[in-house]
């Protein structure tokens, strides 16, 4: 049995812990949603470094096994300096699936929703120079969007009206598929359809970023035991209370199997 750490700037990062607990419940998680400091996507890089390396820093004091950057901000910002400073732990991230995207495309026209801070990264321009000049990226930062679903509108009107502004250009441009390239955006599922019909196909990397975590486990030797429900503490920089609410309302997985704990965390030293 393992200890994973997983964070992001608030409670995006729960669509990722999500999947880990369909694939590997038998672990125990620490889950760490910043959402004092949410959104991290309109910040400057060199404040998500800093900050991104401070919780990994904090998630490694508490004795983690393994890591998940369960954000593409700080993934795009902070993977490498986080790496190279606590490089024996396993640190999974996660980014945009352009990759996946292109493969499932019909027309080559994609759309990519995602923070401005991942957009104009270079991790994010690398990532796109290693695919054929012959697709199409409509790139769009989804500002504004992830307050919302902080404050618990995933599905409201006004998330309704910010998002379709936002897939206007998507939309405009015929694209068959569309990339969620934040970790908060599977939240919106039902408001995309909504907007887009059932045609588009909506690519997140949620499934393939758990099986590098369990790639990675295995390589460590970590006991996969079946049928067995691990621990879960969920702790927030704002509000504790509120994250368990959330996640109980944002997931899918039936969190009464497993042994919850919550706690406010203001600093992560
Ligand atoms: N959930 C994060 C991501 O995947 C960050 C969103 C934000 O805080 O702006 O990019």
């Amino acid at each position: 049995m393992a200890l994973i750490g997983v964070f992001d700037s608030g409670v995006g990062g729960l669509s990722i812990l999500d999947e880990a607990l369909r694939q590997l419940p038998q672990h125990d998680y620490i889950y760490l949603a910043d959402s004092i400091n949410a959104p991290y996507g309109e910040r400057a890089s060199e404040w998500i470094s800093a900050r991104s390396m401070e919780l990994c820093q904090y998630l490694a004091a508490q004795g983690c096994d393994a890591i998940m950057v369960a954000c593409n901000t700080a993934t795009a910002e902070a993977i490498a300096q986080i790496r190279t400073t606590l490089q024996h732990i396993p640190i999974i991230g996660v980014e945009p699936g352009i990759k996946p995207a292109a493969m499932q495309s019909a027309n080559g026209i994609v759309g990519v929703l995602a923070t401005e801070a991942t957009l104009k990264s270079d991790k994010f321009t690398a990532l796109l120079a290693t695919l054929p000049i012959n697709y199409q990226f409509i790139k769009q930062a989804g500002a504004g969007l992830v307050p919302l679903i902080e404050a618990g509108q995933a599905n409201s009107e006004e998330t309704l009206e910010l998002l379709a502004k936002h897939l206007e250009p998507i939309q405009d441009a015929r694209a068959d598929t569309l990339v969620l390239g934040c970790t908060h955006y599977p939240f919106l599922r039902k408001a995309i359809r909504k907007l887009l019909g059932d045609s588009i196909n909506l690519i997140d990397t949620s499934d393939a970023v758990v099986r590098q975590l369990k790639r990675k486990l295995e390589a460590q030797d970590k006991e996969l035991v079946h049928g067995k429900h691990g621990l879960i503490r969920l702790i927030s920089s704002k509000d504790s209370e509120n994250l368990l609410l959330m996640a109980q309302e944002l997931m899918q997985s039936d969190l009464s199997k497993h042994q919850i704990e919550s706690h406010l965390v203001s600093t992560f030293k």
